[in-house]
């Protein structure tokens, strides 16, 4: 399939072939497609659960509500969001630039090579720290009033920091689906879910949060709940 015919032909599958199996070799290669996926600072703070053994895809199909997609996913994908590892991989990014640059000591830096580990260092931590929220807040009401003089950004508190974690991982997710029906694979994406016993099921720390969970199989043709619904595409394109 060309890039079009894959973004034409993937579906959202609500039944998949029972008597399909699909490779969990591939399918962990498509996971590994996903993480490829573009990201917020490249901070990549995600992971990627793969759900293969039956006892498993049991509890979590129930947590997914029975979903008939998740009743008979062959395997499930739990896309886990980790903000709480931002030290963690602002460390791997630092580690990175170090490697980079052949190990140069940071005071050799050229411009762009300090820049990004002030960024990492310093500007990373100023965006990702916080406290109860406080510290969110203060950084949110400072934006603002910079932001009275000139462009800033904005996203200081913890809920703004949330959604920026949670839209890089929604780009993994659709990565990985694009990813899988290349391989002649279907998926069905699902927040429909529990996802505080998806938390427990996965042994997850306080921090980590569910973004959705993709049903994998292969579709049997009433897997697909009618033709693909779009709004026209003059009511949301706006050309400026
Ligand atoms: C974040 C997200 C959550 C979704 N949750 C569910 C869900 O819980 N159950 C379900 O059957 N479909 C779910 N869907 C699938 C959407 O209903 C589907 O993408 C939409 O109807 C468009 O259909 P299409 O994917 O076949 O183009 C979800 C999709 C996304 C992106």
């Amino acid at each position: 399939m060309t890039f079009t015919e894959v973004v034409n032909h993937r579906r959202s599958i609500r039944k998949f072939n029972p008597d399909k199996p699909i490779d969990s070799e591939i399918v962990k290669q498509c996971i590994q497609q996903a993480t490829i996926a573009p990201n917020s600072s490249n901070m990549q703070l995600w992971e990627f659960y793969h759900v293969t053994s039956s006892d498993k895809l049991k509890k979590l199909s129930n947590y997914c509500f029975d979903q008939s997609a998740a009743e008979t996913a062959q395997q499930m994908i739990v896309f886990v969001v980790r903000k709480d590892l931002w030290r963690k991989r602002a460390k791997a990014n630092l580690k990175h630039i170090n490697k980079v640059t052949g190990g140069k000591d940071p005071k050799d830096y050229n411009r762009r090579e300090k820049f990004a580990n002030t960024y990492y260092t310093k500007l990373i931590p100023i965006t990702y720290f916080d406290f109860l929220g406080i510290f969110g807040w203060l950084k949110y009401i400072i934006y603002w009033i910079i932001g009275l003089f000139r462009p800033i950004y904005r996203q200081g508190r913890k809920s703004d920091m949330r959604i920026v974690a949670h839209k890089s991982i929604g780009l993994a997710a659709q990565t990985f689906m694009l990813s899988m029906t290349d391989v002649g694979y279907d998926t069905c994406p699902m927040e429909g879910i529990d996802t505080l016993r998806i938390k427990k099921l996965l042994n997850l720390p306080f921090g980590a949060e569910i973004n959705m969970v993709v049903a994998c199989g292969i579709r049997v043709p009433e897997g697909i709940f009618g033709n693909r619904f779009r709004i026209p595409f003059e009511e949301v394109y706006k050309s400026v």
